[in-house]
């Protein structure tokens, strides 16, 4: 019995011409009983997210009365977040590339799902060379970011898009089969992890890889104590996030709570050998231009995430760091750094 059964939560309904979906009144509502993910119908200002002064414009990252990304909005900052952890991705595929050469498997297709907007993707098109690669997502904006990227590092005759809402596109009528499945920071979008987990499994081919890209480090960029407000502000800011996430999570379709040991939820889906490792992200101070680019648009999200939950000090501190005039803000500050990890749990279906 889940714990969501009984909750009261809110229930969701379009507003006709306007974002995504507002809150209606609370209702009683059965685990698994809200709508579809929520959709932006407007158009979006990409540009408005690019370059280091880049702030939201008053348009958030979340639609509105949910805890669900509007990735539409998301697509600048999921971008240029991949761009800037690329290290870690050449790692996990560096990785991923022994395991299949160990066993000499070759790598005809690969299944990037929950592409995002395809900077993984390219990377895994240079790692199989002899691979057609498919970007799976359930945001067209995003899909087209994935398309131009291709078209632009000149690898657009070997990757190409699928348009697919999940859980139920992890059909292999629309994905097809691979020898390699990649999904980062995906499946925890999805109700029933295990359930999706057990559909990709299924479109693996006989020794092929599901490489899960879940967990790892929350990243530090500031010393404990900055100089500036209370210290520990990065630790607050990650409380709240992870409040933020499980609030995200409850609200699924189909939500489920699940122990989230993903080597044992590999296993439990019918792969064998499951195995963990993570990757490091170290871009030490002094911070360079795109880190901390990156990092105050992160910033520009934490606070939104959190404005209801700070108190009036740390949000004057968060303030004066997004200030890009202010000689203590992570523009401009001496000491701002970029530390991270990310874990991938690595599985195969059996010959
Ligand atoms: C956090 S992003 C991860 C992007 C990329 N894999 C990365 O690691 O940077 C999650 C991606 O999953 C997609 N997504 C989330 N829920 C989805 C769903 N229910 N159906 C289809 N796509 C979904 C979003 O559009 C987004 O591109």
């Amino acid at each position: 019995m889940s714990m969501y059964d009984t909750t009261q939560v809110s229930y969701l309904i379009r507003r006709p011409g306007g974002c995504g979906l507002v809150r209606s009144a609370d209702l009683p509502i059965r685990q698994g009983c809200l709508a579809k993910r929520p959709r932006c119908e407007h158009a979006h200002d990409m540009t408005a997210h690019h370059g280091a002064h880049a702030h939201n414009h008053g348009h958030t990252h979340t639609h509105p009365g949910t805890q669900q990304p509007d990735w539409d909005a998301f697509a600048p900052l999921l971008e240029q977040g991949a761009e800037l952890h690329t290290p870690v991705y050449d790692q996990a595929i560096a990785w991923l590339r022994e395991r299949f050469a160990a066993s000499d498997g070759s790598v005809r297709r690969v299944l990037d799902v929950g592409s995002g907007p395809g900077v993984v993707t390219c990377l895994l098109a240079r790692a199989f060379p002899d691979a057609e690669v498919v970007a799976v997502d359930g945001t067209p904006a995003l899909l087209e970011r994935a398309r131009e990227r291709a078209a632009r590092l000149g690898l657009g005759g070997r990757v190409t898009t699928v348009h697919a809402e999940l859980p139920e596109g992890l059909d292999p009528a629309t994905i097809g089969t691979a020898d390699l499945i990649w999904s980062s920071k995906t499946v925890h979008h999805l109700g029933d992890q295990l359930a999706a987990l057990r559909r990709l499994a299924a479109a693996l081919r006989p020794g092929g890889l599901l490489a899960l890209g879940e967990g790892g480090l929350p990243t530090r960029f500031l010393p404990r104590d900055a100089g500036l407000g209370r210290p520990d502000l990065p630790a607050r800011l990650e409380a709240i996030q992870a409040e933020r996430f499980a609030e995200m999570r409850a609200e699924l379709p189909d939500a489920t709570e699940t122990v989230e040991d993903w080597p044992g939820l590999l296993t439990a889906a019918g792969l064998t050998g499951a195995t963990s490792r993570s990757f490091l992200l170290d871009l030490p101070a002094p911070l360079g231009a795109a880190g901390r680019d990156f990092l105050r648009n992160e910033l520009v999200r934490w606070r939104e995430a959190a404005a209801d939950r700070l108190d009036d000090g740390d949000l004057a501190t968060l303030d004066r760091l997004l200030d890009p005039d202010d000689e203590a803000g992570i523009m401009r500050r001496p000491d701002a750094f970029l530390l991270t990890a990310q874990t991938f749990h690595v599985a195969a279906r059996e010959e």
